[in-house]
């Protein structure tokens, strides 16, 4: 072959790279461009959802039914748009009865469902079809309701796996300036898109100290712990308790417990989980059954010594077993 036909060809093979380089560049800024229309989009879409109206706020019923002592209701777990409509149908019409003095919700209340990585099943493929905004927007209205039903003195909600996986998203989101992964967390996190500030609700962060707790994400309120997540074990229970040596109320297992124990160097203790009130068999679990059951709590505390009563109340197929018992005692 000639050397002026080799050097042609030389000149044809990397004219071609170079037209191949500019090619793959434009694919990448096509498809950045795309993802910053799409971001711009969801980003819409969320405002859109949280300011459509204004959030129901805490109003306070002037007075309370019974005998001074404080009434509280612990649910948890509701997961957002993967609520059990008729599990939450059955906790609304009870906390119209009890009129609680104080709300908690004890995490994993909207479902965040997009920003999970662990649960990559084919039912969770599936289940990614449930678009946030759309959680956002299923959370924000059943926190209407619950307040509205409820109209408790006060209200807390503490943060679950599910809420903190938002905050670690925008936390791990690789952006040069602090206040970037600020505009993120206001843009994106739980505790903003369901507005809880505005409506009166005291959010507690998994990775902050509350009050005298010294353990990052444990609250205290009238002589018993509260966390969100502390063991997956089939003894939950009887974990939560050997690790607390207290009275602790914890959930994420999305199963009802409930544990007694005397311990001479302590006294009476107990462990509670109230269950949970999405649907109970996700796609995500394929074939295996949860074994997750509905239902909420309820505390009765003594003003005057802060000893209480907390039961679980059941709820199967919709059906709350304690309302037929609170509509009979109801004024
Ligand atoms: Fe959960
Ligand atoms: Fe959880």
């Amino acid at each position: 072959m000639p050397t002026t036909s080799r050097r042609s060809l030389v000149e044809i093979v990397n004219a071609s790279k170079v037209t191949a380089a500019e090619s793959d560049a434009a694919q990448a800024r096509a498809q950045l461009e795309a993802e910053r229309r799409a971001h711009a989009e969801t980003v819409k879409a969320l405002e859109r959802s949280r300011f459509a109206k204004a959030p129901k706020k805490i109003t306070p019923a002037t007075s309370k039914a019974g005998t001074g002592d404080i009434v509280e209701v612990i649910f948890s777990d509701v997961h957002g748009n993967k609520h059990d409509p008729a599990a939450m149908a059955a906790l609304l019409g009870d906390l119209k009865t009890l009129s609680p003095d104080r709300i908690i919700i004890g995490g994993d209340f909207i479902d965040c469902g997009g920003f999970l990585a662990e649960h990559h099943t084919l039912g969770y493929v599936a289940e990614t079809e449930d678009s946030y905004e759309d959680d956002v927007a299923v959370s924000n209205s059943l926190l209407d309701q619950i307040l509205h039903a409820a109209s408790p003195k006060e209200a807390h909600y503490i943060e679950g796996n599910h809420e903190w996986r938002v905050e670690r998203w925008a936390l791990t989101q690789r952006l040069a300036h602090h206040k970037d992964v600020d505009l993120l967390r206001r843009t994106f996190c739980p505790e903003h898109v369901l507005r809880l500030k505005d409506r009166g609700i005291r959010y507690y962060r998994q990775g902050q100290m509350h009050g005298d707790c010294d353990t990052p994400g444990w609250v205290k309120f009238d002589k018993a712990f509260f966390v969100h997540k502390i063991s997956n074990a089939r003894d939950a229970a009887g974990q939560a308790m050997a690790k607390a040596a207290a009275n602790i109320v914890f959930f994420d297992t999305h199963r009802a417990a409930f544990k007694p124990m005397h311990l001479p160097g302590v006294g009476l203790i107990s462990a509670w989980n109230p269950g949970c009130l999405c649907k109970r068999q996700p796609l995500y679990a394929n074939t295996r059954p949860t074994e997750w059951t509905h239902g909420y709590l309820v505390r009765f505390i003594s003003r005057r010594t802060g000893n209480f009563q907390m039961t679980n109340i059941t709820i199967n197929e919709g059906t709350s077993y304690a309302s037929l018992l609170l509509k009979s005692k109801a004024p």
